[in-house]
């Protein structure tokens, strides 16, 4: 069963509360998403493979530590998770960025695909999946197929609000996919919006209705 990993660190609780915020207009809301995702990134990459170095200071010689260089691949499920890419990249720039286009068909809530586009060493990368939205978990377990079909063997999920049946269906579909989130949220209401949620992430990053 994939793990559910909660980042409640107070900066990242903070600035959540004001991404919730109804008042908080479009500029503010990406910004803090941006911001946000920065900090979920630092959370992520904590187990990032290390090497030793040699590296002369100006004092003497010293062995010291640098990343591995291990291949990481950020994959935003558009639009919504286009919001947090950038936030990511400013800790790993050197990832392969895909892009999943999907939908939610405002009736079914069922996901559909209309764009798939990804780095070609698929298999040789580690994903972090992103989408502000957890809800009913269509559009993620859809991703992670997406993603598997094409040859990916390591992805990870990440996402800043959640709610428990998104939760329990991508764990379900996916049991090796690690599922990091800012906040999980007490349900969905009849329209398959997470209560208390944000409202339409990708509406309120883009301003549109
Ligand atoms: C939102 C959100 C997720 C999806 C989550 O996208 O960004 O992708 O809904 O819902 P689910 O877990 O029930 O599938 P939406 O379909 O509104 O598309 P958009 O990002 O283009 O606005
Ligand atoms: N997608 C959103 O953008 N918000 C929700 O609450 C649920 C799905």
């Amino acid at each position: 069963m994939g793990k559910v990993y909660v980042f409640d660190h107070p900066l990242i609780q903070h600035k959540l509360t004001y991404i919730r915020d109804v008042k908080t207009g479009t500029k503010e809301f990406r910004e803090l998403v941006d911001e946000v995702s920065t900090l979920m990134a630092f959370e992520i990459t904590r187990d990032l493979p290390l090497q030793d170095i040699e590296v002369q200071t100006p004092v003497q010689q010293a062995s010291a530590k640098v990343l591995a260089g291990k291949k990481l691949g950020v994959v935003p499920i558009l639009r919504a998770g286009l919001g947090m890419v950038d936030g990511i990249l400013k800790l790993i720039p050197a990832a392969k960025v895909g892009h999943i286009g999907l939908y939610r068909d405002p009736k079914t809530l069922t996901p559909v695909e209309y764009y798939v586009k990804l780095p070609s060493d698929i298999e040789e990368r580690d994903f972090i999946l992103v989408d502000p939205m957890l809800a009913t978990g269509g559009s993620a377990v859809e991703a992670v197929n997406s993603l598997k079909k094409r040859g990916a063997n390591s992805i990870r999920f990440m996402c800043l609000i959640a709610a428990p049946e998104g939760v329990e269906v991508l764990q379900e579909a996916h049991p090796d996919v690690d599922i990091y989130i800012a906040a999980l949220d007490e349900k969905l209401n009849e329209k398959g919006y997470i209560v208390p949620g944000l409202g339409d992430a990708g509406d309120r990053l883009y301003g549109t209705k």
